[in-house]
């Protein structure tokens, strides 16, 4: 090849690289404009009512709730928010105020409000909420989101502000193509109340648990990367049975139940970003009955 030729084909090359990184700004940016939209994006669904409830047995079944659902993780134990997210590069999540304490998100919350919002992911006016897992809670029996709903009224007044969403650009991005949801287009909003199922050491009840893993380890429970995790995230961990499911590791109940209160594997090692704040607050029947279940899933392809 002449110096001449090579100069040519470098300029060529040149070029292409400034077209790709030119189209790549404009996907971001444009992706950021349709992220924009989908936040501000208004469903409007309507929901049943559940009356508000102040009696002793509901305010104890909604402190266990809260302390053992993943509440707690992001909006602190006060329920004055909490950071749950900082990776330090631009991804910051923290769940807003949501005790009857200055700067919260639910003062004048009606019982159609929470219904919207635990179930739902449908925030005030119709906003749909981007982070907050509803996915998780959709199966919430009344009884159940009664008796949170009764905890939380009786926090007491704790101050704090709103939720804070920092997601990096190419987060928003991905969002805004739709390469990421949020819970409220996850969610059947058809779905009538899931029924209760009486409290026990049973594949139904282990069923009705399970409802709060969805979110991190698939509708179906296979694993797979966490949709909106930081990079750094390992993959949420198979739980059905077949190649490299997790479940072999726990020969029994009792060592599940330890991996719950230790956040570690039977051979001790540390298992990353699972909320053993609040998974360790399980009660030995809900987790019991989650091992029994897990255990009698049927295999499916890796999520
Ligand atoms: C992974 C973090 C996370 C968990 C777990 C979580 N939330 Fe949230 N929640 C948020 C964030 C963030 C918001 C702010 C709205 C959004 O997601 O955009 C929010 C908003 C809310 C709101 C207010 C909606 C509005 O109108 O702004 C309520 C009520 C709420 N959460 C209740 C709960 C309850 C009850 C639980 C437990 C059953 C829970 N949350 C678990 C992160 C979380
Ligand atoms: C916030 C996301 C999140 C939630 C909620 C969550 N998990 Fe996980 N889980 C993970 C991730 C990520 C891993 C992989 C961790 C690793 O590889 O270090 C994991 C790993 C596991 C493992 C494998 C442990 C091992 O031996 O390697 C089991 C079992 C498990 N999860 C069960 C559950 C169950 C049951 C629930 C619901 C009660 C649940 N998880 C809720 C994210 C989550």
């Amino acid at each position: 090849m002449t110096t001449t030729t090579t100069r040519r084909w470098l300029k060529r090359i040149a070029l292409a690289l400034l077209i790709l990184i030119a189209l790549a700004a404009a996907a971001l940016f444009a992706g950021d404009r349709l992220a924009g939209h989908k936040m501000q994006r208004k469903l409007d669904i309507a929901v049943k009512p559940v009356p508000f409830r102040e009696d002793a047995a509901a305010l104890e079944r909604g402190r266990y709730l809260f302390a053992s659902r993943g509440c707690v993780d992001c909006h602190g134990a006060q329920g004055n928010g909490r950071t749950f997210v900082d990776d330090g590069k631009g991804l910051r999540i923290a769940g807003p105020n949501i005790s009857p304490g200055p700067g919260s998100v639910v003062a004048g919350y009606t019982p159609e409000d929470w219904v919207r919002a635990i179930r739902h992911g449908v925030g005030r006016n119709g906003r749909v909420l981007m982070v907050m897992p509803s996915e998780d809670y959709n199966r919430f029996t009344d009884e159940d989101l009664a008796s949170l709903v009764a905890y939380v009224r009786k926090l007491e007044p704790a101050a704090g502000g709103a939720a804070v969403l920092d997601l990096p650009l190419p987060m928003r991005a991905f969002y805004g193509f739709g390469l990421m949801h949020d819970a409220a287009s996850k969610i059947d909003h058809t779905l009538a109340p899931a029924q209760p199922v009486p409290d026990g050491v049973t594949v139904a009840h282990g069923a009705y648990v399970a409802n709060m893993c969805l979110g991190c380890h698939g509708a179906k429970l296979a694993g797979g990367k966490i949709p909106g995790g930081p990079p750094d995230w390992p993959e949420a961990a198979r739980l059905t049975p077949g190649e490299g499911t997790a479940m072999t590791r726990y020969a029994d109940a009792e060592a599940f139940a330890r991996m719950f209160k230790t956040g570690m594997r039977p051979d001790g090692t540390p298992i990353k970003v699972m909320p053993f704040g609040s998974l360790g607050q399980m009660n030995d029947t809900d987790v019991k009955a989650l091992y029994l279940y897990l255990k009698g899933l049927p295999a499916s392809p890796e999520g």
